[in-house]
């Protein structure tokens, strides 16, 4: 296989943060990760780079100034305070205000849009960030662990350069965030494979497909428990391929969400660590520059072995490196196989059993071929200066000076993402599902509806209930822990995860924490709890 220039991005702070003691997300997997990756002595063979940390204002292309300047300066003790008893920004359980919550989201966007830089400057050919792919964060609120949506903000530098871009999300959940952003546009295509159903957050059918100009440009593939390598390939290659030979992307962003494997503590596919890595190899194939983020995956072993061997993927070398696992600080971590493998279990693929797996490939093969051939615009390079114009901002393009170039197209790219969100929004022509009202500023809730990632329950928040009972939204403070015993995260004496309709925590998120009589769970209830 020819080689490819590989920029590998790491920050070896990255590992130092921690979301909280029980917090499924782990941090620490990157430098497991990169540990194994330098145990294999892949680090000689690429270009290893810290990347330049993301500053508030470079936050600002995506998100709001307000929700920057809260997340620039949260704590865990202002955290109660500034999201109004947690009403606003934060989500609950899922996304703790935890030490150092910025400058961990600063290296993780800093990795993507670094990424995304060296990939248009044409110095590599794929580029590696596996401390990035947070795609569940939103504009203006952090969801499903992610504060920061480094997807975005990398996207809108690589549209500095490329007529059209494509994202391609593997994660076990739907790359919301991501889509969101981009469902009004041609310039991006999304395509997410994802679980379905009673699963966070909620969204991503096949009705979903992009509004306006991005009608068709957005495409979802939902697929149910289980699915194995072979009926993975069975979608993702033909879906993959057809994108490919008829939207001609100038970059591709895949978002190799871990949480997709086998045995995941919280995702549910029967992936193996070959299997998801197949899709880095289907995609390298194709030659077009690659950039490989990171993204959910909460069985650390089995995310350090898969992004290893995605980056030897990525390299060309996977053939060459040994399966059984070298040396390395964490060694003891891989027992009892100490193999660089990620093997299948026995579970059902409900995707085969009952036929939906044809009739989902079938539907986005028919939406795919509604499409033109490399839409909006020609297939020359767009030039630098002609942004504005392809994001449909054309307005006095041609009054900006020599001088002023980038800094206008910054302040043209901030204010795409307003204008697309604008549209999405209430009054505005949205067809979200979600309940949202805002302020005539568009910069506050009334109300809203969310899901949580760690309960898959939807949670209603309601700032006046918030407000009125500050005391009573219990779950703002953190009792999930991990149980290594049962392998799930549980609360208290209750498990959360794996029995729904015994979760107490959902429970206590819908009812925002408020007491009822003989019903209601007590902060010691679930601090003093045991696991059964
Ligand atoms: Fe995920």
């Amino acid at each position: 296989m020819s080689k490819r220039r590989v920029a590998y991005y790491y920050d070896a702070d990255t590992g130092s943060y921690t979301y909280g003691l029980g917090h499924p997300m782990k941090p620490h997997r990157m430098r497991v990760t990169h540990d194994l990756v330098s145990a294999y002595g892949m680090l000689e063979k690429m270009h290893v780079l810290r990347p330049k940390r993301a500053t508030p204002e470079v936050m600002t292309a995506f998100h709001t100034d307000e929700y920057i300047h809260f997340l620039n300066r949260v704590t865990p003790e202002t955290a109660e305070e500034l999201t109004y008893h947690g009403t606003r920004f934060l989500m609950g359980e899922d996304n703790p205000a935890f030490e150092g919550v910025f400058e961990f989201c600063s290296i993780s966007a800093g990795g993507s849009i670094s990424a995304a830089q060296r990939i248009a400057s044409g110095a590599a050919d794929i580029a590696i960030n596996w401390a990035g792919g947070l795609h569940h964060a939103k504009k203006r609120e952090a969801s499903g662990f992610c504060y920061i949506n480094d997807i975005v903000l990398g996207i809108l530098e690589l549209l500095r350069t490329y007529p059209r871009v494509l994202y391609i999300d593997i994660d076990c959940h739907h790359g919301d965030g991501v889509e969101e952003a981009f469902y009004t546009t041609d310039r991006v295509m999304t395509c997410s494979f994802h679980k379905f159903g009673e699963y966070f957050p909620g969204t991503g059918t096949q009705e979903d497909r992009g509004r306006g100009k991005g009608r068709n440009y957005t495409v979802n593939i939902p697929l149910k428990d289980g699915i194995t390598d072979e009926a993975f390939k069975r979608v993702f290659e033909p879906i993959i391929n057809k994108i490919m030979e008829i939207y001609r992307p100038g970059a591709v962003i895949l978002q190799c969400g871990a949480d997709s494997l086998a045995g995941d503590k919280l995702g549910c596919f029967n992936l193996t660590m070959n299997g998801h890595a197949h899709c880095v190899q289907y995609l390298r194939a194709f030659n077009v520059p690659l950039i490989l983020l990171g993204g959910g995956g909460y069985t650390v072993k089995n995310v350090a072995r898969t992004w290893t061997y995605e980056t030897a993927c990525a390299l060309g070398i996977q053939d060459d490196i040994d399966p059984n696992l070298p040396w390395n600080e964490y060694f003891e971590w891989f027992g009892p196989r100490y193999r660089l493998e990620v093997p299948e279990n026995n579970m059902d693929d409900l995707n085969v059993r009952d036929g939906s797996l044809d009739k989902v490939r079938a539907t986005a093969l028919q939406q795919l071929s509604q499409l033109p051939c490399a839409p909006s615009v020609g297939m020359h390079e767009v030039p630098r200066e002609s942004l504005g114009r392809h994001l449909g901002l054309d307005i006095a393009e041609e009054d900006a000076d020599e001088d002023g170039g980038t800094d206008d197209l910054d302040r043209r790219l901030a204010q795409h993402s307003r204008f697309v969100y604008k549209l999405q929004e209430p009054g505005g022509g949205s067809d979200e599902s979600d309940d949202e009202r805002y302020d005539s500023d568009g910069s506050s809730y009334r109300r809203r509806k969310r899901m949580s990632i760690l309960s898959n329950r939807v949670v209603n928040v309601d700032p006046d209930i918030g407000r009125a009972q500050p005391r009573g939204r219990r779950f703002f403070k953190s009792a999930v822990r991990w149980d290594e015993t049962y392998g799930r995260v549980r609360l208290g004496k209750e498990p959360v995860l794996g029995s729904l309709n015994g979760s107490r925590l959902g429970g206590m998120m819908e009812a925002t924490g408020r007491s009822t009589p003989g019903g209601d769970v007590t902060m010691e209830d679930w601090e003093d709890g045991t696991s059964v």
